[in-house]
């Protein structure tokens, strides 16, 4: 046994080198140690503590998760109270925050010009996102971890020590700050406990595979672990924790300003908010929360808005606080993202391929701004799984333009009257028995003249993105087809405008100028024909590539699955998918009555040269997502070929740019994941030296 001193000395220096770990790991995301190295330096440290008890430290690694504490926990009154924050619902209330500050303070006009004012009153601002958590009380005895304590009713909290131990972000001892300002006998430091979204929807996928009903959001779902009894149990769940504040230790008057105590945080160990800002004018403040409003959706962590304070300590003084609120600060909120509503019915979609989805019809319900009425429920699996039933009260979430989702039930709402879900055996639409794809939770109408499915094949044959027929949109192919005028694609090119100007509501010139914009289409361009036909897997820049490589419908009906998968952009699955449909017979007699009725199945020569071997995006590969400004994707694809770059369909290891519109969703989220360069509209033109027009986004 080593010698008692040498013990302590060895337990010491475990201690600091397993923190400063610790540190680099969850805060700094800059780990210097392997997971294996880290286990080996615990458990020599666990090893030695179990034979020297009296040395082991408050601040150990080892001591984050303790033991079970009784049935309560104690309430604690707070050095000074927890505030909250008034709301501003919109960019005016902003402004009039900052107005009646002004006023308050002496200085400036309530009418004049606001950012002007606020230049030249030198009034700061920090902008820092509302993190969705629970507001938490650190306090620290001499650089020492002591207690935590929830905000409670902002007088007195309760006591949960032992559970926001457990959170790995949260320094046990604080550090030694690099410029000057000492760390004072006694800290306080406010901030969110909050658990991730990645790490909420792990927990929900667990719950519901253990039978137990889900969380309704990360806020709830932290809320829960934090009154957890069994710290073990609240160390399973990944919590976080942002400071936001200094309060009470005497640290921050020295430091005279919001952002040097954030900075000070920083220093001594904390992940502050994340990227705050300081702004000199309420509308750089102003654009700041639109930029976070947009961001909202790809971060992995739920903010319900942008918490905008006065810098100058000073200054917030002299503002104060009335009730409960201070008046140097404000929460510019966003619309809610979950809602709960009644789920009326579970009805049945068809789709283009014949997909048979259950989706929910519900009572209408204000969720991100937008009223919603259905969601997705993907299929039968999904349903009962969550254990969904026609009659519940569901949790509706929906984020940016992310297609609203049924989270769970509620199940404590239900008062017995609700319905399971019985999967359908046969189509809706046509009767013909349903069946399950290999390896696939989804169910198929296997009947290529199912009316619904053909529907809404139509639909999208004749979408702006691919045929780009004008005026045959839902509506029109829904009443074409009850009045038996079309029942699959090849129809649409045999109707004729008196047919259609026999119907009520539609006149000889709208009649006239459809059949005009069905004949133009026939001569569309192959990737455009290629994406309309619905192939499974086939999105537009697949498309480009298939006709790119094949240049003819007949050469891709004969290409062999190895030939279609060498097509750069183009995988096994795909592939795969794109031979079946070319192998059906229903396909190939598709074809040959779209060639019958004169539709182009060919590229002309010039068409879809590829990207130009000179140019400032030579060897680039980029990929563009989401309503550009001033042009089209397909537009911007042609862009970007013309400056010798190549465009792909999704965001990979190899995408160098991202092109990212309005309404980015997914692949702006992957891009963000992979650290992929995204460049807004504005920064293409600027890439290929072309002069940015007008109403370019950036
Ligand atoms: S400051 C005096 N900063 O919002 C200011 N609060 O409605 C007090 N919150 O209870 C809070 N992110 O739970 C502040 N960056 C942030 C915040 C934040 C989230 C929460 C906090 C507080 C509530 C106020």
């Amino acid at each position: 046994m080593a010698p008692v001193t040498d013990a302590r000395a060895r337990i010491d220096e475990l201690v600091e080198e397993l923190n400063e770990h610790s540190y680099r790991y969850h805060v700094l995301d800059a780990p210097i140690i392997d997971d294996a190295g880290y286990d080996a330096l615990f458990r020599e440290l666990q090893a030695l503590e179990a034979e020297h008890a009296e040395y082991v430290r408050e601040d150990s690694p080892t001591q984050r998760v303790g033991e079970k504490v009784g049935g309560q926990f104690p309430p604690i009154t707070h050095r000074s109270p927890m505030l909250s924050l008034a709301n501003a619902r919109s960019l005016d209330e902003l402004v009039g925050w900052q107005l009646r500050n002004l006023r308050l303070l002496g200085l400036g006009t309530a009418d004049g010009d606001h950012a002007a004012e606020s230049v030249q009153a030198g009034l700061t601002y920090v902008t820092e996102p509302k993190i969705d958590g629970l507001a938490m009380s650190l306090t620290y005895e001499r650089g020492t971890f002591v207690r935590a304590v929830t905000r409670g009713d902002g007088v007195t909290g309760e006591d949960v020590t032992h559970n926001i131990r457990t959170i790995r972000t949260i320094p046990m001892r604080l550090r030694a700050p690099e410029g000057g300002t000492p760390i004072p006998d006694h800290v306080e430091v406010r901030g969110e406990v909050f658990l991730s979204r990645s790490g909420f929807e792990q927990l929900n996928e667990q719950r519901i595979a253990d039978g137990l009903p889900v969380f309704m959001n990360p806020r709830n779902a932290a809320a829960g672990s934090i009154r957890q009894l069994d710290p073990a149990l609240a160390a399973t769940r990944p919590l976080g924790f942002f400071a936001y504040s200094l309060a009470g230790g005497g640290a921050e008057a020295q430091l005279g300003s919001h952002s040097a105590s954030m900075a000070w945080l920083g220093e001594v160990g904390f992940r502050t908010s994340p990227d705050h800002q300081v702004h000199d004018t309420i509308d750089e403040v102003a654009a700041r929360c639109a930029e976070w409003e947009r961001r909202r959706p790809s971060l992995d962590f739920d903010i319900d808005g942008v918490v905008v304070k006065v810098d100058d300590n000073d200054v917030q003084e002299e503002l104060g606080v009335v009730g409960r609120d201070p008046r140097w600060a404000i929460a510019f909120k966003f619309a809610p993202t979950t809602a709960t509503t009644k789920l009326i019915s579970i009805e049945i979609a068809v789709g283009r391929t014949g997909s048979i989805t259950p989706y929910a019809n519900m009572e209408p319900v204000e969720v991100g701004g937008v009223m919603v009425r259905q969601a997705n429920l993907h299929n039968a699996y999904d349903i009962e799984r969550k254990d969904i039933r026609a009659g519940d009260v569901v949790i509706v979430q929906r984020a940016g333009d992310v297609i609203p989702q049924v989270v769970g039930p509620v199940v404590d709402a239900r008062d017995g009257t609700e319905r399971r879900y019985e999967v359908p055996t046969e189509c809706p639409s046509c009767g013909t028995p349903v069946q399950y794809e290999a390896d696939e939770a989804i169910l198929r109408c296997p009947n290529a003249r199912c009316p619904e499915r053909n529907l809404r094949l139509m639909e999208h044959f004749a979408g702006r993105t691919a045929m780009d027929i004008d005026g045959l949109g839902e509506k029109a192919v829904r009443r074409f087809s009850a009045e038996g005028l079309v029942g699959r694609i090849p129809d649409i090119y045999r109707v004729e405008w008196e047919q259609i100007a026999a119907l009520e509501r539609y006149g000889e010139t709208s009649a006239r100028n459809l059949v005009a914009a069905i004949e133009t289409s026939k001569q569309q361009t192959l990737d455009r024909l290629l994406f309309g036909l619905g192939i499974r897997h086939v999105g537009e820049q697949v498309a480009v590539d298939l006709a790119r490589r094949f240049r003819s419908l007949d050469a891709l009906l004969e290409a062999t699955v190895e030939e279609i998968a060498a097509v750069p952009g183009v995988g096994q699955v795909i592939a795969e998918s794109v031979h079946a449909w070319a192998q059906d017979d229903a396909n190939r007699e598709l074809v040959r009555d779209l060639q019958a009725v004169g539709v182009r199945t060919e590229l002309a020569d010039d068409e879809l040269a590829g990207p130009a071997t000179e140019g400032p995006l030579v060897g680039k590969s980029v990929v563009i997502t989401g309503t550009l400004g001033t042009m089209s994707r397909t537009e911007a694809g042609n862009l970007v070929e013309r400056n010798g770059g190549r465009v792909a369909g999704s965001v990979s290891g190899t995408t160098d740019f991202l092109v990212a519109g309005d309404k980015a969703g997914s692949k702006l989220a992957k891009a963000e994941q992979l650290g992929t360069t995204v460049l807004t509209e504005r920064a293409l033109y600027e890439i290929v030296g072309e002069d940015v027009p007008e109403g370019a986004l950036g």
